[in-house]
């Protein structure tokens, strides 16, 4: 009975430390001292060798289930360990699928840029097409072709950044202060074809019918300003609408109509207000009113504007005697604010993202 009681006792010791074993490193260091190459059961087994054969046999057979029984208890515990290593872990990287997930922040249109595809979309249903020119321009259609040369006072209203270079026929390139240089080049580009039947019909040519040109163009202008109202670099779009029979009527018509479009009110009046430009005569500031709403009240300037001056027409390659129409130039940066409530442009540059996320 002692014998049995040892290695009861043995099986006891080695479930206890097997349970108080915390980590899976711990459990084999305790197991080496139970199963090990010189742990108790080899022990035991070598103590067997002065016992008669009988006694061999039941002491043998005795270690034996102790042996069993001590390595049930080890992959006992091991799974446990296993097991809770496991848990711990699932744990640590638990997944809470009902959390909402993280966005990759959507990036959105510029309040500018909103602006100005809005512009696009709303003329080009009063059958307007959208033009793009050169940022870049030369001296002569900037200004001299626009009625605008070389020492005219009406230059410095639009001081500019000049390039240090000359087009082939020596004209001064220089970053472009407004689209108007625009008027010029679409028209000659798209009434190329009339001139030259105008002109192969000789005295016949008066009876050409003039078709009908009606162009925006938005883009980048510069000028050297910068204040709240004011940035060096800024955003204009020039109309143009020629054709034999167009007038200030049609004009006011456009105009009215693609600001309550672009405002999204029917709520605002506008009045022309005498002005000059050096490529229009007569020429009007374009001023508009609403009757409600942040600005109600105000008389807010939104586009300089005018009949097209007879010495742009010629210098389109047109006849001023056949050809008439008008021209406005407006802010898109400037119309945005309007649209937006924003009071200072400089915010529209900043690229302050808690800004711009509100126009998403
Ligand atoms: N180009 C002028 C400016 O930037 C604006 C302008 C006025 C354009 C009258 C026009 C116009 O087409 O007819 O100040």
């Amino acid at each position: 009975m002692k014998t049995m009681t040892d290695l009861d006792t043995l099986v006891t010791q080695a479930r206890e430390q097997f349970a108080q074993a915390p980590t899976p490193n711990d459990l084999e260091n305790a197991k080496a001292r139970f199963l090990g190459k010189a742990g108790h059961i080899t022990e035991l087994m070598k103590g067997m060798g002065a016992l008669s054969v009988e006694e061999k046999k039941t002491r043998g057979a005795a270690i034996n289930q102790a042996k069993q029984a001590i390595e049930a208890a080890l992959a006992g515990r091991r799974q446990q360990l296993a097991q809770a290593e496991l848990n711990a872990q699932l744990q640590a990287e638990a997944l809470d699928v009902t959390l909402p997930g993280r966005s990759r922040g959507l990036g959105g249109l510029h309040p500018v840029a909103l602006a100005w595809e809005r512009i696009e979309q709303i003329f080009a249903s009063m059958g307007f097409d959208v033009g793009d020119g050169p940022e870049i321009e030369n001296d002569w259609f900037n200004f001299t072709a626009l009625n605008n040369p070389p020492n005219h006072p009406a230059r410095s209203m639009q001081d500019t950044f000049y390039v240090d270079m000359n087009d082939k026929d020596g004209h001064p390139y220089c970053l472009r202060t407004h689209t108007s240089p625009m008027q010029i080049r679409y028209a000659t580009a798209h009434a190329k074809h009339h001139i030259a039947r105008v002109k192969a019909a000789g005295e016949l040519g008066e009876n050409i019918p003039f078709p009908e040109i009606r162009v925006i163009v938005p883009g980048r202008t510069y000028r050297v300003d910068s204040d709240a109202t004011h940035s060096p670099m800024f955003h204009q779009f020039e109309g143009l609408w020629l054709g034999e029979n167009v007038s200030f009527k049609d004009l006011k018509v456009t105009y009215l109509n693609f600001c309550k479009a672009f405002f999204e009110t029917d709520d605002l009046v506008m009045r022309f207000r005498p002005s000059y430009f050096p490529f229009t005569e007569p020429s009007a500031e374009i001023d508009i009113q609403f009757a409600s709403g942040p600005l109600a009240g105000k008389w807010l300037e939104v586009s300089g504007s005018g009949q097209v001056h007879p010495t742009v027409v010629r210098n389109m390659g047109l006849d001023p005697e056949k050809v008439i129409g008008f021209a406005f130039g407006s802010g898109i940066d400037r119309l945005a604010m309007l649209r937006y409530g924003v009071n200072d442009l400089r915010l529209f540059f900043d690229g302050d993202v808690r800004f711009l996320s509100q126009f998403r």
